[in-house]
């Protein structure tokens, strides 16, 4: 197979005709594919029926110190949940606050919170003339959508395979006091799939922000989803915080949606006591407490760190193969060609694949107009620009591996189309 670059005009006007016949066939089988969300698979959901399933009702009377989790508890008062998440992330339980059903929501409230009310006294957010945050790019189209919905400006940062420009963020943080946030996905990074190094980690934990508010948000949402035996490692920021007395600047978030049922799962927000006397300073007066039997029956069923990694092995042994068949799929069908390059993680949920400068867009739509819904191109930048439109999430998880294999080829024909384009123009 020769690269495109190689291919004179004529040449590509004729593979141009060959691979639109091969479209409008594909046209025609009227496909319903998804690979736009992060989303478990059935089985993968079916994994988790056991919590159900082999529940003893007799566990939901009595906690661990005598509460009756099926009642009103205190905020954040389930002791074995905080036990649980301090022993999967490795820090102390007083570090731990639990949630409801979604990490995300416990980032939401704490921005809109400190839009609002301040943080640990300091001026409320919106009262300032402007707030910024820094958003390592491509990054999680989430976390972009609720610094858009509270008007915060938007600092693209590059990512690289290590993690993000930390010399830029250093020089911004220190320097300007509207800087109050920095977005993180430091393991198994979304979508890139890439784990922070220990350098970036310990430069990360040692900024001296301008801004007494600034917080790192650290979403570490794929702390434990690994693909492979060999794991990729994750230093533990608060330990290299506590080395600069930077305690407070973390808010690492956590939760069970990729490992039992998303959106009724538990979630986790894990930093320092002052900050969570803070955050239950305004969380108090916005409900009593969680869902505490959820809390309980998440507890049994996982109840430790060793349990939870036997259990992700079996969501492994699952999607692993969904992620080896979009590799071995680039490979033999678009390498070759020199019009795309990918990544090949080793955890998460996504691939991140970047086609030819200009054509990310032109790809979703060819693929949407044959029914394969894809990530929107510039979802995974701040204000969904992608400045090189050249970046797509490919999400492999949730459709079967026949459906998967169809929605790839006709993605690679998408790209194989749009990328002659680009040449022919
Ligand atoms: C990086 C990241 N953070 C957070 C979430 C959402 O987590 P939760 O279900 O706990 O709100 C996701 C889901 O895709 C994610 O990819």
């Amino acid at each position: 197979m020769l690269s495109y670059e190689n291919l004179s005009t004529e040449e590509l006007k004729a593979k141009k005709e060959e691979l639109m016949k091969k479209y409008n066939e594909l046209k025609l089988l009227n496909l319903d594919l998804n690979m736009a969300r992060g989303k478990p698979s059935k089985e993968q959901l079916d994994l988790s029926l056991g919590m159900i399933e082999n529940f003893d009702v007799k566990d939901l009377t009595k906690t661990k110190d005598n509460k009756d989790p099926r009642n009103y508890l205190n905020l954040d008062e389930t002791v074995e949940a905080r036990e649980f998440f301090a022993d999967l992330l490795d820090v102390k339980k007083e570090m731990v606050f639990i949630g409801g059903n979604s990490s995300l929501n416990l980032m939401y409230t704490y921005i809109s919170n400190a839009m609002q009310f301040g943080i640990m006294g300091n001026t409320p957010w919106n009262k300032l003339e402007k707030v910024k945050f820094l958003c390592p790019c491509p990054g999680y189209d989430r976390h972009f959508a609720i610094c858009e919905l509270f008007n915060i400006e938007m600092i693209n940062i590059k990512i690289n395979k290590d993690g993000p420009d930390v010399q830029k963020i250093k020089e911004l943080v220190e320097k300007d006091n509207l800087i109050k946030g920095l977005w993180c996905v430091p393991k198994y990074s979304n979508p890139t799939g890439i784990t922070y190094s220990d350098e970036i980690v310990k430069a990360l934990a040692s900024l001296k922000p301008a801004a007494k508010d600034f917080r790192i948000f650290w979403d570490n949402a794929y702390f434990i989803h690994d693909l492979n035996e060999k794991k990729d490692e994750l230093l533990n920021i608060f330990d290299e915080c506590e080395k600069n007395n930077n305690m407070n600047m973390v808010l690492e978030f956590a939760s069970t949606s990729k490992i039992t049922f998303p959106g009724s799962g538990v979630s986790a927000l894990i930093t320092s006591e002052e900050n969570i006397k803070d955050i239950k300073k305004i969380v108090s007066k916005q409900i009593i407490c969680y869902n505490s039997v959820n809390q309980i029956m998440h507890y049994k069923f996982l109840s430790s760190k060793e349990k939870v990694e036997e259990h992700m092995k079996k969501h492994a042994k699952i999607i692993k193969p969904k992620f080896d068949l979009v590799l071995k799929t680039f490979e033999e069908k678009l390498k070759p060609l020199k019009i795309a390059n990918w990544t090949n993680p080793n955890g998460g949920y996504f691939i991140s694949f970047n086609s030819l400068d200009g054509c990310a867009k032109r790809i979703f739509n060819l693929c949407e107009n044959v029914g394969v819904i894809l990530t929107s191109p510039g979802a995974t930048f701040p204000y969904q620009k992608d400045p090189d439109d050249k970046n797509i999430r490919i999400a492999p998880t949730y459709p079967n591996i026949d459906e998967l294999k169809t929605a790839l080829e006709v993605f690679c024909l998408c790209v194989k189309i749009a990328s002659i384009e680009k040449f022919l123009n």
